[in-house]
Parts: structure tokens; sequence; C-alpha cells
């Protein structure tokens, strides 16, 4: 098996004015190259921990976490980040604040006019080209988290890591938006982890979907494969028996398997 990302008995333990809190434990996962994992699990189980340890921006306790062969150890270029809330510079339009990505990793291999038609061609990728000199408060939240996405993936990173991209977004801009994203990721190729605690979207998008237990110490529960054809089409889908299987295999795994504890089933 390809093992692009690999972690092994990876322990993450936080130090807190109360103590050591212990967020994750054992956690085995291996990701092939160019794979779309979605992490899902209850609000609090340790999704964004174990995303930010990808990322580099905090360390384990103890396990091996490995990109490419190489120890995570700190964040990198080949790691690229899109959070919840578009971190976008607002006082630089949408071309400046992707073209401040492409600097950063490019600078030193490239002239201003090749930075310049990167950022043109991110600006593209994501469908934007028309907002180029708009500054973020221009622009819709939608087309912020387009933007982000595009500074992302200007950078030509190995790994899009997404912290629920969508979550702050109504629901027919983020159905929209995921649709783009399975064409730009297609496109681009990049390997992926995506934290949702959307079922639809986790099916949609993922290759496999990691299932978290409930924190404290959560771990993997199940790993689902989801086996269906691309290009999905959402409305094709809706009315595919085995789209609905493996919408209900997590369902069953969230609120039966690791019922939060304020959920009462019916
Ligand atoms: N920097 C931190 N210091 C202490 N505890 C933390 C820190 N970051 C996260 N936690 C705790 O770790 C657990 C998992 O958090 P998180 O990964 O943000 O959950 P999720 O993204 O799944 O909602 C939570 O109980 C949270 O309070
Ligand atoms: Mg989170």
């Amino acid at each position: 098996m390809d093992r692009f990302i690999a972690a092994e008995h990876l322990e993450m333990v936080f130090n807190t004015a109360r103590g050591p809190f212990h967020a994750l434990r054992d956690i085995n996962l291996a990701i092939a190259k160019g794979e779309f994992i979605s992490l899902i699990g209850h609000s609090g189980c340790g999704k964004s921990t174990l995303l930010n340890l990808i990322a580099g921006l905090i360390l384990p306790r103890s396990g091996v976490l490995l990109c490419d062969g190489r120890e995570i150890a700190a964040p990198g270029p080949d790691r690229a980040v899109v959070f919840q809330n578009h971190s976008l510079l607002p006082w630089l339009t949408c071309f400046d604040n992707i073209y401040l990505g492409v600097e950063r990793v490019f600078s030193s291999k490239e002239s201003r006019a090749q930075m310049r038609a990167r950022t043109q061609a991110a600006l593209e990728l994501v469908g934007l080209p028309h907002a180029a000199h708009k500054h973020p408060h221009e622009i819709s939240g939608g087309m912020k988290q387009r933007v982000g996405i595009g500074r992302a993936l200007a950078m030509e990173p190995k790994v899009l890591l997404m912290d629920e991209p969508f979550g702050a977004l109504d629901a027919l801009t983020r159905a929209k938006l995921q649709d783009e994203l399975q064409t730009i990721v297609t496109r681009s190729g990049a390997t992926v982890v995506m934290v949702t605690h959307d079922v639809d979207e986790a099916v949609l998008l993922s290759d496999r979907i990691v299932m978290l237990t409930n924190g404290p110490q959560a771990t993997i529960g199940e790993v689902l494969t989801v086996d269906l054809p691309r290009p999905r089409d959402r409305l094709a889908l809706s009315e595919d028996p085995h789209y609905a299987h493996l919408r209900a295999g997590v369902l069953e795994f969230l609120y039966r398997r690791q019922a939060h504890p304020q959920v009462t089933l019916a």
C-alpha cells in the first residue's frame, strides 16, 4: 500500500492549566498519494487536532507521522491548509492574497512574470478571474473560500489540508463549492485530507472516510471506503442505493456506535 502520509501509534496530549489532556490515542493511518480522505466525528473529538498534526502546526507526544517519507516536524509549503474561516488579508486584493502565497514558495526559483501567471492560473482554477482586483470585503463568503482554496493550490502543495472549509457557508453555496472542489482536486492531483461533520459532503467527496471515536483519547473507530465511480453527480447519487448504504454506514457509526452523551436515540 502507498503510504504517502503515514501515522503510526500517534498520541496527542495537550498540556493545560488543569493538567495533561489526552486528545488522540493510537492513531494508525496510511494515506495514498492522490487520495481524498475525510475525517469525521462529533464536535471536540479531535479532527482538527489530527489535521493540525499533519500540517505540522502542533507536534505529537509520541508516535510516527510521515509525509512523503519524511517526518512532519513543522509546517511546510508541501502541506497547504484551508480553514473554515478564510484567512485572507483584508488590505490585499484577491490576486495579491494568492500572489503572497505563490511568492513564499516560488520567489527563489521563478520570475515575477512567472509567479503572476501562476496566480492568474489559480484564480481561473477556482473560477474567480473577474474578482482579481477586488478586496475580501467586496466578495461573498463562498468567493472568499474559493480564494483561500486557490491560494492553497497555487502553492502546488503535495497535500491539501482543509478544516471544515465549507462549514460557514449556506447550503447552496456549499453544494456548488463541493462540486467545484471535485473538479479542482481531480485536475490538481493533490492528496486531500478534509475535516467535516457533514455526512453527505464526506460521502460525495471522499475515497475513504475516517471516523473518529469520541474523545478524550479519541482514536480511529472505523474507515469506510467510498467506492462510488467519479465524477460524482449529487442528483444521480441521491437516488443511488449504494450511496444510501454508504451514508447509512457513517450515520450508524456517528449516531448509534458513537452517540454523543447529549444525544438521545429515538
Ligand atoms: N491547544 C489545545 N489545548 C488544550 N486542549 C485542546 C487544544 N486543542 C484542542 N484541545 C482539545 O482537544 C479536543 C479535540 O479538539 P479538536 O481537535 O479541536 O476537536 P474537533 O475538531 O473534532 O471538534 C477537545 O477536547 C479540545 O478541547
Ligand atoms: Mg475542529
